[in-house]
C-alpha cells in the first residue's frame, strides 16, 4: 500500500470529471494533490472545496516545462508518491470532429491531425510519467522499497478502436502498450506502472449533453450495468490501485463489458 499520508500527489487533468473524483479520493487517503489543468475556474474551486494543503496549478501538459512546474509544486507538498495522468486536451487545429481516414471527399486526414492527437493523448501521458517517475525515485522508500505508483488513461478505443477516431485509438493503444515497459523500468526504483481503459463514462467531456441523454444514446452499448459510467468509479479504481502493491504492469477495463 502506498502511504499517503504526508505525501503528495499529482492529477493532470485534475479538474476535469475523472480528474476531480480522483483529486477527492486521493486527498480522502491525506494527500496533498495537485490538481494540475488549465480549467482556472474548476481547478481553483476544487482546490478550495478539497482544502487541507491541495492547490490548483495551471499546467499545460503540452508544455514540458509547465509539467515540471507542477510536478516540483508537488515535492514542495511533500514526497510526490502518486500520479494520475488523466487529462484531455485541445482538439486538433481546424478539426470538426470524428473523421475517417479517407473522407466522403476521397480526402486523407492530414498527417498533422494524428500528429496532434497523438501528442496530446500519448506524448504528454510519457512526459508526465517520465517527470513524475524522476521526482519519485529521489525520495525515501517506503516499506518493501515502495516509493510510489503513476496511473495512465487509456480507453477501450485502444482495444476495439473506434470508427472515425484512427488518431486517438492509436494513442490510446500506445498507453496500453507501454504500460508493462513502464513497469518492468521502475521496478528496480519501486514505482508501479498501471493504466486504466474506461468505456463510456459522464464527464465534461460530454458537455453540450445532459446526463439523461447521454445514457439515452449510450446507455444502451453497455451490457450491464445499461447507464454511463460514474467518474467516481474510476476515482475509486485509481484508489485501490495505490492500496494495492501487487497491482502492477498492466491495464484494467472499467467499462461494464462495452465491446464497440
Ligand atoms: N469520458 C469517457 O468516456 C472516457 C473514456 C475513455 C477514456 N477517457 C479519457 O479520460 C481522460 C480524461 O477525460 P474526461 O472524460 O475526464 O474529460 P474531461 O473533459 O472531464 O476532463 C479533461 C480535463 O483535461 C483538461 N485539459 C484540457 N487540455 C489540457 C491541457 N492542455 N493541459 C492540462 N489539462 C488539460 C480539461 O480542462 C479537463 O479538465 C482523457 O484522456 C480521455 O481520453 C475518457
Amino acid at each position: 500500500m502506498v502511504d499517503l499520508t504526508q505525501a503528495s500527489a499529482l492529477v493532470t487533468g485534475g479538474a476535469g470529471g475523472f480528474g476531480s473524483a480522483t483529486a477527492r479520493r486521493l486527498a480522502q487517503r491525506g494527500a496533498k494533490v495537485v490538481i494540475a489543468d488549465v480549467n482556472d475556474e474548476r481547478g481553483e474551486a476544487l482546490a478550495r472545496e478539497i482544502g487541507n494543503g491541495s492547490v490548483y496549478v495551471r499546467t499545460d501538459i503540452l508544455d514540458e516545462d509547465s509539467i515540471q512546474h507542477a510536478v516540483q509544486t508537488a515535492l514542495g507538498l511533500g514526497p510526490l508518491r502518486a500520479a494520475v495522468v488523466v487529462h484531455g486536451g485541445p482538439p486538433p487545429p481546424g478539426s470538426k470532429g470524428p473523421q475517417r481516414v479517407v473522407n466522403k471527399e476521397g480526402r486523407r486526414i492530414p498527417l498533422a491531425h494524428f500528429a496532434h492527437m497523438t501528442n496530446v493523448y500519448l506524448n504528454s501521458a510519457f512526459a508526465v510519467t517520465s517527470q513524475a517517475a524522476e521526482a519519485m525515485a529521489n525520495s525515501e522508500p517506503l516499506k518493501d522499497n515502495q516509493r510510489g505508483v503513476i496511473i495512465n488513461t487509456a480507453s477501450i478505443a485502444g482495444y476495439e478502436g473506434q470508427t472515425g477516431q484512427v488518431a486517438y485509438s492509436a494513442a490510446k493503444g500506445g498507453i496500453i502498450g507501454m504500460t508493462l515497459t513502464l513497469a518492468r523500468d521502475l521496478a528496480p526504483l519501486g514505482i508501479r506502472a498501471m493504466a486504466i481503459a474506461p468505456g463510456t463514462f459522464f464527464t465534461f467531456a460530454y458537455g453540450a449533453m445532459t446526463l439523461e441523454q447521454a445514457t439515452a444514446q449510450f446507455g444502451p452499448l453497455i451490457p450491464n450495468p445499461k447507464r454511463m459510467g460514474d467518474p467516481d468509479e474510476y476515482a475509486l479504481l485509481a484508489g485501490q490501485i495505490v492500496d494495492n502493491d501487487f497491482l502492477n504492469g498492466t491495464t484494467i477495463r472499467l467499462d461494464g463489458a462495452q465491446r464497440f
